[in-house]
């Protein structure tokens, strides 16, 4: 996608500085495009804990790099290399609980360097795989908004050209991914076509995704859109002033059941009061086939209470950090929320569009029900 008309991934290897990996520090958007420097697996592990880059696909992404640069750093005495290798899958595990693209990648590295005994070797393997991890995900983002794509097209025949409103939460744009994104795919395809779209675009407090995120690469890509409260999106609906809602993933269970960022399930409610479609878009690398009661079975992250206690924002060229609450506030941070699968109108993967079911699942992946 474009940054000020330059095409840009969110992650790629440093050219003539291998192992070194760079991305953009997305702490700083909308206000200052930094492009930072991975050098080492502590660099890695910090860049995803504390959100320089976030969002299920590229955390996935980030962490398998890492683990490429870890295995680049390797102590040369062979007999250390299991322990070491473990505790970097370690240290990188342990960065965001939620987003499963993040095990996916992980296990993806191991299994790809695991069975090979040549250091050289291994570490080709370990920069293919994880160029291979990031390729597919651009591939996936790029399928997801083909699907998609047709959802928005019937949408606007209804209207007869007028544009279609679009509500989406938190950044499951191109930022989250390594192109395209997964709930904004459709989107961005169909812009692209001349469908008219607007987007209603969720601030997402606390950490302001949307605001931040989502509004900046959709005004990169000359998409027009609106930033409103997170709490406005009933309102809009019971109003007919939404046509489609849809978000991203972290982690869709087998039964269907979706974690997302937190809010997303009001949305949902509030989708399904009005008879508003709610779409997720996401790729296979977000789903998690071991489990299917998300409510139960997946790990919510919670987050620095700080994150709520105080907001940033840009004034006079520098960003400032400012308390919102009472100093002695107690604040909870609950980052994610899981949307029961029968308020899912449907989930618009890069095999096509089904129900959010075990049934529909499988379906479309047979290799799910193994
Ligand atoms: O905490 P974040 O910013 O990593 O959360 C991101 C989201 O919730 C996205 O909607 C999700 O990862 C889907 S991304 C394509």
């Amino acid at each position: 996608m474009q940054i000020n008309g330059k095409h840009y991934r969110t992650i790629w290897v440093k050219e003539g500085a291998e192992p070194t990996v760079q991305v953009i520090d997305q702490r700083k958007l909308p206000h200052a495009f930094v492009i930072e420097d991975l050098n080492t697996i502590d660099d890695f592990a910090r860049a995803i804990r504390e959100m320089h880059v976030r969002g299920a696909p590229l955390i996935g992404a980030t962490a398998a790099y890492g683990l490429y640069n870890a295995l680049y750093h390797a102590p040369a005495d062979k007999r250390r290399l299991g322990k070491y290798m473990r505790d970097a899958v370690e240290l990188l595990q342990n960065t965001r609980p939620t987003a499963i693209n993040l095990n996916y990648a992980l296990n993806r590295m191991m299994n790809a360097i695991e069975p090979v005994e040549e250091m050289e070797k291994m570490l080709q393997l370990a920069l293919q795989t994880a160029n291979t991890i990031a390729e597919e995900s651009i591939e996936h983002c790029r399928a997801i908004g083909e699907h998609g794509l047709e959802i928005i097209q019937k949408i606007s025949k209804k209207k007869k050209g007028e544009p279609v409103n679009i509500l989406t939460h938190c950044n499951a744009g191109w930022l989250a991914c390594i192109d395209h994104g997964t709930a904004t795919a459709p989107i961005y395809a169909a812009h692209t076509a001349g469908i008219p779209v607007h987007v209603w675009v969720d601030e997402t407090r606390p950490r302001n995704q949307g605001a931040n995120l989502t509004a900046y690469e959709l005004l990169q890509q000359g998409v027009p859109n609106t930033v409103i409260t997170d709490n406005a999106g009933g309102h809009l609906m019971q109003h007919g002033m939404v046509d489609l809602v849809i978000v991203g993933s972290d982690r869709t269970t087998l039964r269907g059941d979706v974690a997302n960022k937190i809010g997303t399930y009001l949305k949902a409610l509030a989708a399904r009061d009005n008879r508003v479609p709610f779409y997720v878009a996401l790729p296979s690398s977000s789903f998690d086939w071991s489990i299917n009661d998300g409510l139960k079975e997946i790990p919510i992250e919670q987050r620095n209470p700080d994150e709520v206690r105080y907001v940033h924002g840009w004034f006079n060229g520098k960003i400032y950090k400012v308390l919102i609450t009472p100093q002695d506030s107690q604040a909870a941070n609950y980052s994610f929320d899981v949307t029961p699968a029968h308020l899912v109108s449907g989930l618009i993967t890069e095999r096509g569009i089904c129900k959010a079911s075990r049934r529909g699942i499988v379906k479309l992946f047979p290799e799910a029900g193994k």
